[in-house]
């Protein structure tokens, strides 16, 4: 099954008013890494939610390429959650990750059409030594991305706006990838996927270089 979570139709379900999305953003204080990250709840079943954390290096200068920190927090039920830099599936770096055993594997790809998107080398991830691990209930990722934030597609070069609003999209998918101990493992289309626009305003760090580097692997 494959289904597209509209907003007004999961509030309906839920009994919310239309404009109270905003509960679902929230500044996110990491003790374990030490980071201050935007974060976005986002539904992918009914009464169902991964989360997404965003931070970014404080300031930045205008137009110019920066890495992210990107931390993902999954239900177990979860069988891959990929997040899409351009909010949409194609041309635009795509986060995937999944469990594997006691460790997520986070696996760079990119998409030209609405097939399995190809590994990407245009964005490159650095894994931390903590905020990653699969217990009963969840498992959670922390890396640092360089690419996610500049890439080309539909024939531009694209910078995510460091200061404001930007549209991401998720999918996620009840089944597990075919290899998951591979970054190159092939996977199942998605059971949902929907659009937010992540607030990149309050994922500022200033002391973003030197969290990066107590915490990488
Ligand atoms: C085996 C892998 C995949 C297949 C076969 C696949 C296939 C498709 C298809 C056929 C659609 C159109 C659905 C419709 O219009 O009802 C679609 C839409 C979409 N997919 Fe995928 N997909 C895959 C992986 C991914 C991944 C990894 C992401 C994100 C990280 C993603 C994000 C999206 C989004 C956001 C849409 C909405 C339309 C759009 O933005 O283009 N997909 N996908
Ligand atoms: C898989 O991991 C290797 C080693 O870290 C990395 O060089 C490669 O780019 C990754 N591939 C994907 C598709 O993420
Ligand atoms: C399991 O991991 C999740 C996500 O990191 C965390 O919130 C939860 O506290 C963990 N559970 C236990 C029992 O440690």
């Amino acid at each position: 099954m494959r289904w597209y979570l509209g907003f007004t139709y999961v509030a309906a379900l839920m009994g919310i008013a239309p404009g109270s999305q905003a509960a679902d953003a929230a500044v996110y204080q990491d003790a374990e890494t030490g980071f201050t990250f935007s974060q976005y709840s986002v539904q992918y079943a009914l009464g169902k939610n991964l989360i997404f954390r965003i931070a970014v290096p404080s300031p930045v200068p205008a137009g110019s390429a920066y890495d992210t920190v990107l931390q993902v927090v999954a239900p177990a039920d979860v069988g891959w959650a990929g997040l899409a830099w351009g909010g949409k599936m194609t041309n635009n770096p795509l986060t995937v990750a999944w469990a594997s055993g006691n460790t997520p594997v986070i696996s760079s790809r990119y998409a030209t059409g609405h097939v399995m998107p190809s590994p990407y080398t245009g964005a490159s991830y650095g894994r931390f030594k903590t905020g990653n691990r699969v217990n009963g209930t969840h498992w959670q990722y922390t890396v640092k991305c360089s690419g996610c934030t500049t890439f080309t597609g539909d024939g531009r070069t694209t910078t995510l706006n460091p200061k404001g609003g930007n549209r991401l999209a998720f999918a996620y998918s009840s089944s597990r990838p075919s290899s998951p101990s591979s970054n190159t493992s092939s996977f199942n289309v998605h059971d949902s996927f929907n659009y937010w626009t992540h607030d990149f305003a309050t994922a500022g760090n200033t002391a973003f270089a030197s969290l990066v580097a107590r915490n990488l692997a």
